[in-house]
């Protein structure tokens, strides 16, 4: 299939097959490819919750206004922001740089100091700037599981604090802000047959 046409194929699931499961390398190509997402300077300041368990799927739904995509689909992750990322996060990450490039921190000092002068926004602020990495994340698995055949949902109705409290996502300093419901569609599913609603090439795109 070209990539248009999986593109097209995709749909947000609303109705998942809850007895297809997807193959371990498959979902190891989709959290590839997740990882290998772009984000502002690099940092990836978010981490990916890969939920299996049946129990906390269960209690997640009830903070997901009973969706049935996150106890149906075969796997549920859910994308958490570092919204504590600091001074020391920043270190660390030009030590992954030097370590991975085979190179001084000494030589990444110019770096540094520009990584740092980003901490220094408001809380709120630097919240909702690392926020905006987590959801190209989320835009990169969408992709991947098109390409991968695989049926997706990302979903935002859901209760953050809930999830939060749920997930015990202070321990890591971290918050739910997105959530990707992965699996294989039921043909129950009407709104695979739907045909897609979107803006013309013309409303959408300013050839300046
Ligand atoms: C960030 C985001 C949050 C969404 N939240 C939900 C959700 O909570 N539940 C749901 O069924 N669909 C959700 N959707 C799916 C959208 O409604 C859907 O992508 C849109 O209507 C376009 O349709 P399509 O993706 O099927 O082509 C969400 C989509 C995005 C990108």
């Amino acid at each position: 299939m070209e990539f248009l046409e999986k593109l097209n194929r995709r749909y947000a699931t609303k109705i998942f097959d809850p007895t297809k499961i997807i193959a371990k390398g498959d979902l190891e190509k989709l959290l590839e490819a997740i990882r290998l997402s772009a984000s502002s300077i690099g940092l990836q300041a978010y981490q990916v919750l890969v939920v299996e368990n049946p129990e906390v799927r269960k209690k997640l739904r009830q903070a997901s206004y009973n969706q049935s995509q996150i106890t149906d689909a075969s796997h549920l992750l859910v994308f958490a922001v570092d919204y504590d990322f600091n001074q020391k996060d920043a270190d660390n990450f030009i030590q992954l740089i030097a370590d991975t490039r085979n190179t001084t921190v000494d030589t990444l000092q110019g770096y540094a100091t520009m990584i740092k002068g980003h901490l220094q926004q408001p809380a709120a602020q630097l919240e909702e700037w690392l926020t905006k990495q987590v959801y190209i994340g989320l835009g990169f698995g969408l992709v991947a599981a098109a390409n991968l055949g695989i049926d997706s949902c990302p979903m935002e109705g859901f209760n953050t604090a809930e999830y939060d409290t749920i997930l015990n996502l202070s321990q890591y300093g971290l918050k739910s802000k997105v959530i990707l419901a992965l699996g294989y569609r039921s043909e129950e599913d009407k709104y695979q047959y739907l045909t897609k609603v979107r803006k013309s090439t013309e409303d959408l795109f300013i050839h300046v």
